[in-house]
């Protein structure tokens, strides 16, 4: 063998990335391996746009089969995103005998498993150190470093774009579609930004990591999940003025009987350690029995760092390829837990509630939730509107039980007082 020929699906933000790589740094790299790695062809959508990279004019195509069926390409890169056609084109890479590497966490998440099974069938690796937490190393050390742990718990920041959105609006007070547009045009943004918005691709990224951690199979379409399009300025000040901060948090936590899965906004005491991750940055606090906690952080997107991790994949398989050695991976996500309902989760609350300005209203509202069993922690009054006669009322609660929660905001939308919920957020301590 006198060079690995890798074939890459995509040349967009992170493909753009990893062909520079793979062209910048032959030298360094053939050194890491032994033999040179050469980008042999590359698949896009449209062969005739601009590039931002000088690339042969032979080696783009629009026909995949051109990549994916090339006797000569040893691995696949797949940096197309979306779920089709790319799940289809890593099926029949790995069923054509090529090893794959991919940043696709919505793939992934959604048929790891199947995908991990069919490569062992075929003897191939497939690797995805990519999909989660850019250019953090995750499913590696899930994997190797941290396997003779029992993982109790995962919270981590896993979306760099709603965490840079988050951010501007708590620190540079932009608004949200503002701090958004930002955010795509420095290429964080999946190709459609509802993914990070509404924390669809955070889900995607717990799904992948509490499966490594608690060696199950995670559907994605099992976690609790809520995007951050429903805050507003004033939530973060509230936030401030009792001493936390609001994070898009992944959560994973895991008893003897069940796993609780969640993606969605949280206040965070504003002087843990999470809350003081800002913009692009990710990161992953990891509980094991061993290890006690661990927190993995740096840029969760970006081109640069993304292709840090495909490439990281992509030399060890070329190593073993060059080494005659399988790159079939073993599959542990054979263990069956239940997943917790929500209803049953038992945490505080923030409601931030614009009532009529008059007295007695709080003692109506602090029936229901009263009724209901939940305890009032703190309560003020904000922002009274003499023209609409209204005032913001946030309350801040004690440990309540969700189901009992979702059962009280009802009533007190019911109530004649109360104008608006306009928003309830959940409080990690
Ligand atoms: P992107 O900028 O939208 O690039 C997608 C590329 O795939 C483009 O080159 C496009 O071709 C090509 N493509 C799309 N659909 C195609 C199709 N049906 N057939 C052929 N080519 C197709 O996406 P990206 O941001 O690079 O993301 C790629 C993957 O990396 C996604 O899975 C994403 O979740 C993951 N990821 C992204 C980041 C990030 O920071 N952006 C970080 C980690 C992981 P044209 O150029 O001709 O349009
Ligand atoms: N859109 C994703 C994010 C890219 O913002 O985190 C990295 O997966």
């Amino acid at each position: 063998m006198k060079n690995i020929n890798i074939g890459l699906l995509g040349l967009g933000t992170i493909g753009t990335g990893v062909a520079e790589v793979l062209l910048s740094k032959a030298g360094k790299l053939t050194g890491q391996i032994g033999i040179p790695l050469t980008l042999q062809r590359i698949l896009v959508r449209d062969a005739n746009k601009q590039r931002s990279i000088e690339l042969e004019p032979h080696i783009l195509t629009n026909h995949a089969e051109d990549v994916i069926n090339d006797p000569e390409v040893n691995i696949i890169i797949e940096v197309i995103g979306g779920e089709h056609p790319a799940l289809e084109y890593i099926k029949q890479a790995i069923r054509n005998g090529k090893h794959v590497v991919t940043a696709n966490k919505e793939v992934i998440a959604k048929h790891g498993y199947e995908l991990l099974s069919l490569a062992r069938k075929h003897d191939v690796g497939l690797r995805y150190e990519a999909s989660v937490g850019g250019g953090i190393p995750l499913i590696s050390p899930f994997q190797q470093d941290l396997a003779a742990n029992d993982i109790s718990a995962i919270y981590a920041i896993l979306n760099g774009t709603t965490n840079y959105i988050l951010t501007q609006m708590s620190q540079e007070g932009l608004d949200f579609a503002s701090a958004l547009k930002r955010a795509q045009e420095l290429g964080y943004a999946e190709a459609n930004p509802t993914n990070d918005i509404e924390g669809i691709d955070a889900a995607y990224k717990l799904a992948i990591l509490s499966g490594l951690a608690f060696h199950t199979n995670v559907n994605p379409g099992n976690i609790y999940r809520e995007g951050i399009s429903r805050l507003q300025a004033n939530d973060f000040r509230y936030a401030k003025e009792f001493g936390y901060a609001i994070k898009l948090l992944a959560i994973a936590k895991r008893d003897s009987e069940a796993i609780e899965l969640r993606a969605h906004p949280v206040f965070i005491p504003e002087n843990s350690q999470l809350a003081k991750v800002d913009d692009v940055y990710n990161a992953i606090q990891v509980e094991g029995n061993l290890t006690g906690k661990l927190i993995f952080y740096g840029q969760g997107a970006g081109a640069l760092p993304t292709s840090s991790a495909i490439m990281a994949d992509v030399l060890a398989i070329a190593r073993n390829i060059y080494h005659g050695r399988s790159n079939a991976s073993k599959i542990e996500l054979e263990q069956k837990l239940k997943i917790k309902p929500m209803a049953d989760l038992k945490i505080h609350y923030y409601f931030r509630l614009t009532v009529i300005d008059r007295p007695g209203v709080l003692s109506k509202i602090s029936t229901v939730l009263g009724n209901n069993s939940i305890g009032i922690s703190s309560v003020i009054q904000k922002e009274s509107n003499s023209k609409s006669q209204t005032a913001v009322l946030v309350i801040m609660t004690h440990i309540a039980e969700e189901k009992a929660v979702q059962r009280a905001l009802q009533e007190i939308k019911g109530l004649k007082v109360v104008k608006e919920v306009s928003n309830f957020i959940r409080v990690e301590e």
